[in-house]
């Protein structure tokens, strides 16, 4: 009974004490957060055409090439606060066509990979498949100073509605398991709000983000020859 969960939810936020709802917006702020429903639909829309494309691959390459390039899969729609938030710290007007045209990342899909080789893979399939690529920020190729490492994609990706097509903006992160590790303890340990590391921490991060990457080029060099060992002798 959907009335009855809002009313629990509703009622939880209230205080007991004084009666005020925790959070409680602003007569504008809700329009606002009212008129992005459609929006955010739009996007959740990208997400899961996005997602069945990736599920796909995955279990057609398990089955035909006994490698199956995707680890696991997450994705996220950013938040009506989240996007409030990311339009002030911007300085750009919180309204809808403000954060339809300037906010890339309301749909966001993480594609973690076995192999370097993997997010490459990956990428090639997305540019073949009818979604373009608009930007490429290949932070595995080049690192960002602090160590990260990842390969971001904005794509636009064709939403099949009952009578149009829309293309809409989603951001994809491609990384390998060892660039996953590292970027969510990165995260847990200096969160967004804390600003950049202090210089203490950050050589020791860096380290630690280059010890990732060498596992990765271990994994690789084990993959490789678990091949040329199967060419020598079939199994
Ligand atoms: P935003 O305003 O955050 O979108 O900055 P940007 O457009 O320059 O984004 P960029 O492509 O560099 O990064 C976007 C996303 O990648 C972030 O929201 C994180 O999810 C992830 N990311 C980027 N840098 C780091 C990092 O140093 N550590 C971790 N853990 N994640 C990162
Ligand atoms: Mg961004």
């Amino acid at each position: 009974n959907w009335s009855f969960n809002d009313g629990v939810a509703r009622l939880s936020r209230r205080s007991p004490v004084t009666g005020e709802v925790a959070g409680e917006r602003t007569g504008s702020e809700l329009e606002f957060v009212r008129e992005l429903g459609g929006l955010l639909l739009m996007h959740k829309f990208a997400v899961d055409e996005l997602l069945t494309k990736l599920r796909i691959w995955s279990e057609e390459f398990d089955y035909a090439h006994e490698h199956d390039p995707i680890e696991h899969i997450a994705s996220r729609i950013k938040r009506p606060e989240s996007i409030m938030q990311k339009l002030r710290r911007k300085g750009l007007p919180v309204t809808l066509a403000s954060a339809r045209d300037h906010l890339t990342d309301i749909a966001g899909v993480r594609v973690v990979c076995p192999f370097v080789s993997d997010v490459y893979l990956i990428r090639d399939l997305i540019r073949r498949n009818g979604m373009e690529i608009v930007q490429t920020k290949d932070y595995i190729a080049e690192p960002k100073p602090n160590g990260y490492r990842s390969l971001h994609l904005l794509i636009r990706v064709p939403v099949h509605l009952s009578d149009r097509v829309e293309k809409v903006t989603a951001e994809i992160q491609l990384r390998t398991i060892a660039m996953d590790f590292w970027a969510a303890v990165e995260r847990k340990i200096f969160d967004k709000s804390g600003g950049a590391p202090r210089p203490e921490f950050s050589g020791e991060l860096k380290a630690a983000a280059d010890a990732a990457a060498d596992l990765d080029a271990r994994m690789k060099g084990l993959h490789e020859l678990k091949a040329l060992a199967r060419e020598v002798v079939p199994d």
